[in-house]
C-alpha cells in the first residue's frame, strides 16, 4: 500500500466483473496515474447490491462512501467530483450501511462479504473472523455440537434438516476415516449466496468447516463446486493456500492439535450433483447416480466413510455461531426456524441481491421493501420460492413468514433461500410445463416416477396448453404428481409436483381452455 494513499474498494465477484468492474479499474489507474494520485486498490467480493454494480467505495475520514451503478466511462468524472474524497455525484450512494437495502438486514453469515479483502488474514481477524475457530479449537467435540444445537440451525441447502444431529452422528461413528463435504455446487436458479460467499468471503467457509472437523474427528475436507463458478473456485484455491500457509488448516489445524485439510474440487455444473448422495458418487469420479438410503452419507458416506455433507451456508453460518455462541444466534428468527437466512431476490425485480433476514421477515418484505417491485413496472403476479422445485406463491400469499414450517403448510419450500418474482405476463401453465422439462433433462434417470414422469409430464402440459380435452389431461397431470411425490428414490423426482400443482392450485386460470397467453395470441 502507497503511504497516505486513499483506498477504494472495487468489486470482483462474478456478477461485478459481468459489468465491467476490471474495466473500472483499468479507468481508476489510468485517470489516476494521470493526475498524480497515490491510490490503493483492493478488491472485494460484493456485498450483494446486484442493480448497483460495480459498486465502488472510498474510504473518507467519515466512514466508506459507496457509488455505483460505475462504468469505466464514469471514472474520470467521478474523479473530478472529488469522488476520493466522498464528492457529490449522481451515482453517491453514501454511506453503505446505510443504503436502506442493506440497513434493515440482519448480516451475520455475510457481515464481511464484500467488506473486507477476500484473501488477507489480517483483514479477516480484524473483522471478527477466527474468534469462532479459536474458542472451538479449545473445547471438546461434544462441547462444538452442544452450541451448535443450541443455536437451532438448520440445513441452508434446501432440507432444513438440523444441523446438530448429522454432526452428532459422525462424531459418534467409529471409523479410521472420516470426511467433511461442502456443498458448493448451487444449482437452484435465481440463487447465488454460495458463490457470493465463497468469492467474497472464502475464510469464513474455511473457517466453519475446520470447526466441523474439530466436532467430529474428520480430517479431511472437500468443497465441490461448479465449472460455471470459475471465480468462486479460484478465490477457494487461493484462500486454501493462504489457510495452509498460516497453518489454520495442516497437521495442527489452528493450533488444536488436531489435523484438518480442505480440497476444492469442480463439477461438471448438472443439477442432480447437488443432492448429497449423487455429490459423493462425483467425488468419487463415478457418473453422478442417486444414491438410496439408507445407509446415509453420515453413517456411510465419501468413500464408504462416515461423511458430514452441509450446504456452504450452513458452514458459513458456524463462526458466528461459535464466536457469539448459539444462543445469540438463536435469538433471531421465530419457532423452529432460527437464526438468519441469506435470502436471494431475482427474476423480474428492481432491487434484485443478498438479503440476510431473521426468519419471520414476510415474503411480501422481500418482493416489495427490498425488491421494490417489478423491474417492468407491472403488478407482481407470481413469487417462486426455493429454487426449481419451489412453489409458485400468487401475489395475495405474500404475507406468509419465512419461516420452513409455513412454507410446508403453504405446500411449498424455502430450499436455499432463492426467491424470483415475475409480473402479470407470465404463463403459469408453461411454467409448469417447465419443471417437468426440468426434471427430465436434469434427473440422474435412475428411478421410473422420476426419469419416466417428467417427460410424460412435459407431454401432458402441451396438450393441457394446446387446449386439448383440458380436464382430462389436468386429471393425469395430477395423478403424475402423486406418483413422482410417493414413489421418487430422491426429492428431484419428489418435489418437482410442488411447482407444477402450486401453479394449478393458485393460478388454475391459466389451464382452463388452453394457455392464457397462446389463446390471447390466437
Ligand atoms: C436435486 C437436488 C439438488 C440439490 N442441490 C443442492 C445444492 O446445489 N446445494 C446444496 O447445498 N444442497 C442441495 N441439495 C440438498 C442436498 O441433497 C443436501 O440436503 C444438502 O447438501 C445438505 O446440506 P445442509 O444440511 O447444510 O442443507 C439438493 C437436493 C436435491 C434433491
Ligand atoms: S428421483 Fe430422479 S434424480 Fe432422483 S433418483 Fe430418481 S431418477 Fe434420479
Amino acid at each position: 500500500m502507497a503511504d497516505g494513499a486513499t483506498r477504494l474498494f472495487i468489486p470482483r465477484d462474478m456478477a461485478a466483473l459481468a459489468l465491467g468492474a476490471d474495466g473500472v479499474v483499468a479507468a481508476v489507474e489510468r485517470e489516476t496515474a494521470k493526475r498524480g494520485l497515490a491510490l490503493d486498490i483492493v478488491r472485494t467480493g460484493s456485498r450483494g447490491l446486484l442493480w448497483v454494480e460495480p459498486m465502488v467505495e472510498v474510504e473518507t475520514p467519515h466512514g466508506r462512501i459507496a457509488y455505483g451503478p460505475v462504468s469505466a466511462r464514469d471514472v474520470a468524472d467521478l474523479l473530478d467530483a472529488d469522488m476520493l474524497n466522498g464528492g457529490a455525484h449522481s451515482l453517491r450512494l453514501g454511506r453503505p450501511e446505510d443504503i436502506p437495502f442493506l440497513a434493515k438486514q440482519q448480516r451475520l453469515t455475510f457481515a464481511r462479504c464484500g467488506v473486507i479483502d477476500p484473501f488477507s488474514l489480517e483483514d479477516y481477524r480484524a473483522h471478527g473472523g477466527m474468534a469462532g475457530l479459536e474458542r472451538a479449537a479449545a473445547m471438546d467435540a461434544a462441547a462444538i455440537i452442544d452450541e451448535v444445537k443450541a443455536s437451532g440451525l438448520r440445513g441452508r441447502g434446501g432440507a432444513g434438516f438440523p444441523t446438530w444431529i448429522k454432526w452428532d452422528t459422525v462424531r459418534k461413528a467409529d471409523a479410521d476415516r472420516k470426511y467433511i463435504v461442502c456443498n458448493a455446487d448451487e444449482g437452484d436458479s435465481g440463487t447465488f449466496a454460495d458463490r457470493l460467499l465463497t468469492e467474497g468471503d472464502p475464510f469464513t467457509l474455511i473457517e466453519g468447516m475446520t470447526i466441523a472437523g474439530l466436532a467430529t474427528g474428520a480430517s479431511k475436507g472437500f468443497i465441490y463446486s461448479r465449472s460455471e463458478y470459475p471465480q468462486a473456485f479460484e478465490a477457494l484455491q487461493r484462500a486454501l493456500a493462504v489457510a495452509r500457509r498460516r497453518g489454520v488448516l495442516g497437521a495442527s489445524a489452528a493450533g488444536s492439535g488436531k489435523p484438518f485439510e480442505i480440497e476444492a474440487r469442480l463439477g461438471a455444473g448438472a443439477y442432480i450433483c447437488g443432492e448429497e448422495t449423487s455429490l459423493l458418487e462425483s467425488l468419487e469420479g463415478k457418473r453422478a447416480l442417486v444414491r438410496a438410503k439408507p445407509p446415509i452419507p453420515a453413517i456411510k458416506g465419501l468413500f464408504g466413510k462416515p461423511t458430514l455433507v452441509n450446504n456452504v451456508l450452513s458452514f458459513a453460518a458456524i463462526p458466528w455461531i461459535m464466536a457469539n455462541g448459539g444462543k445469540a444466534y438463536a435469538d433471531f428468527g421465530m419457532g423452529r426456524s432460527l437464526g438468519t437466512l441469506p435470502v436471494q431476490l431475482a427474476g423480474n425485480v428492481k432491487r434484485g441481491g443478498l438479503i440476510e433476514l431473521a426468519f419471520g421477515a414476510t415474503l411480501r418484505a422481500v418482493v416489495e421493501e427490498f425488491g421494490g417491485g417489478t423491474l417492468s413496472g407491472r403488478p407482481v403476479r407470481a413469487v417462486q420460492v426455493g429454487g426449481p422445485l419451489g412453489a409458485y406463491f400468487p401475489e395475495r400469499m405474500l404475507d406468509i413468514p419465512l419461516d420452513y414450517e409455513a412454507f410446508a403448510a403453504a405446500k411449498g419450500l424455502l430450499g436455499h433461500g432463492g426467491v424470483v418474482v415475475f409480473d402479470d405476463s407470465v404463463d403459469l401453465a408453461k411454467q409448469a410445463r417447465f419443471a417437468f422439462e426440468f426434471c427430465a433433462v436434469e434427473s440422474c434417470g435412475k428411478c421410473t416416477p422420476c426419469r419416466i414422469g417428467a417427460t410424460r409430464g412435459v407431454e401432458t402440459m402441451d396438450k393441457v396448453i394446446a387446449g386439448v380435452q383440458t380436464e382430462r389431461n389436468l386429471n393425469l397431470v395430477r395423478d403424475l404428481c402423486e406418483i413422482m411425490t410417493d414413489g421418487s428414490l430422491c426429492a428431484m423426482g419428489g418435489l418437482t409436483p410442488v411447482p407444477v400443482m402450486s401453479a394449478i392450485t393458485h393460478f388454475p386460470e391459466d389451464f382452463s381452455k388452453g394457455s392464457r397467453l397462446s389463446v390471447a395470441a390466437e
